[in-house]
């Protein structure tokens, strides 16, 4: 099993190019199973949760192809794929399937508005809580969509097809937004959507499902408006940049001190983040075609922060964020609200010296004078990045265990970051 290595104590400098977003690539990959005719995606990051939603959706008949390398074109880029789900020769995502990605559940939405029947498994466990499917599922409900549960098995049926309505959420949920949007885009008539999630991937999928002919008002903002169509055809669309790969960088840099350019970064989509490094005391500027991130000299200044949905600081860069003021002068708090279980990367963060005081769902983090490397283990995506944070800034050795919650979501972390100087490698025994 991979591990990563780092020797603590390089700064970084140079540009490191942001891939397109995993969270946006997700939903508009399962967006081609709406449509028989091609949807092409440019700037796919090459990861491992997009080469097993290929895998899922070529179950369902979705042919899958990548285009060759055009010349000046090079491993920096994502990938160009076209979709094509000409045929749907299944409506079935199995437990095995379903079980290793939570986001593939979310096929059960084109299944049902496009074929009329799904049957989808529940996503069962997951280490960052419960994560139910209840919003997703009312949603669906509220469409016209008939639902059992049966054998762990989500079924649903519309035989006459789904009609468009309004469904107001309770709590807002990105899921259950992306399974609305991509429902109603083919229900009869007018759906609006309450309390929507305003990520701007949602925004992206909209743009996307947008250039397929769906008439969608209102992504981005609490309430979307959609007019169903009765079919819709492909289109070419590029994934946004991604925006937690972006923020991971910044809290990187900020720590590690330096100054790093990320190529391609869309500053819009961060300005909660942005604004929390800079209270840290990193220096931002935003450019056309980027953001810089700087810090020389000066020290880390401890922050109060909440996550919240878009556009509040996200929950994906909480665990960055504590690694990050793990070394600041003074106490930070640390509130999560959005999952109640992810914290497991304080007790690794612990293992490096880092002092976190856990008491529901505030971490009270009392910066450090120095971090000390040291064996550790990643639990999932985001925590095992925030190892690999702290230990940029680690004296001597940290070496991270269990890469592949690390694969899942950052596209070769471990060369864009030597890339800038870090010292950092992969153990392949
Ligand atoms: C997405 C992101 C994930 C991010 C999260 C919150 C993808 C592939 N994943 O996950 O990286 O951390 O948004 O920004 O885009 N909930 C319910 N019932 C439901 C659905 C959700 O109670 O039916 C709750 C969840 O338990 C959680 C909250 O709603 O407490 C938000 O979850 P949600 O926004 O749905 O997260 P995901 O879409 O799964």
């Amino acid at each position: 099993m991979d591990r990563i290595r780092i020797r603590g104590g390089n700064c970084l400098n140079g540009t490191i190019a942001i891939s397109g977003a995993k969270n946006a690539a997700l939903p508009l990959m399962i967006a081609s199973l709406l449509t028989e005719e091609t949807l092409t995606l440019d700037n796919l990051p090459r990861l491992a949760d997009v080469a097993m939603l290929k895998r899922i959706l070529g179950n369902h008949g979705v042919d899958c192809m990548v285009h060759g390398k055009r010349a000046g074109q090079n491993g920096m880029h994502g990938e160009t794929i076209d979709l094509t789900a000409g045929a749907i020769v299944d409506t079935t995502a199995p437990y095995e399937m379903v079980s290793k990605m939570r986001a593939s559940f979310w096929v059960i939405a084109p299944l049902i508005a496009r074929m009329h029947q799904a049957r989808v498994s529940l996503p069962g466990g997951c280490a960052i809580g419960t994560r139910p499917v209840d919003l997703l599922i009312d949603a669906l409900k509220a469409l016209g969509a008939d639902i059992d549960i049966d054998s762990g098995y989500v079924v649903a049926r519309a035989p006459k097809g789904l009609t468009g309505a309004r469904i107001a959420f309770p709590k807002i949920s990105v899921g259950a937004t992306h399974v609305a949007v991509m429902a109603a885009a083919l229900a009869r008539g007018e759906t609006v959507i309450e309390n929507a999630a305003r990520e701007p991937e949602i925004v992206d999928l909209a743009l996307c499902l947008t250039g397929m002919g769906a008439r969608i008002a209102g992504a981005g903002t609490a309430t979307i408006h959609i007019d169903g169509v009765e079919s819709l055809g492909g289109a070419r669309h590029r994934v946004m940049a991604d925006r937690i790969e972006t923020g991971t960088y910044a809290i990187a840099a900020t720590m590690a001190g330096g100054e790093v350019f990320l190529e391609g970064a869309s500053p819009a989509t961060l300005g909660t983040p942005l604004s929390v490094l800079n209270k840290v005391g990193a220096e931002i500027t935003a450019t056309n075609s980027g953001i810089r991130v700087r810090r020389n000299g000066n020290g880390l200044a401890a922050v109060d922060v909440t996550t919240e949905p878009f556009p509040g600081f996200p929950t994906d860069l909480q665990a960055q964020l504590m690694a990050l003021v793990s070394r600041a002068n003074g106490t930070s708090h640390i509130r999560e609200t959005i999952f109640e279980n992810r914290f497991m990367h304080v007790q690794e963060l612990a293992r490096l010296g880092a002092d976190i005081h856990l008491d529901g769902q505030v971490a009270t983090v009392t910066g450090v004078d120095r971090l000390k490397g040291a064996e550790v283990m990643a639990t999932d995506l985001r925590a095992s990045v925030s190892l690999v944070i702290a230990g940029l800034a680690a004296e001597g050795e940290t070496v991270v265990n269990r890469v592949y919650h690390l694969d899942r979501g950052f596209e070769r972390i471990e060369e864009k970051l030597r890339g800038c100087g870090a010292a950092i490698e992969r153990l392949t025994t």
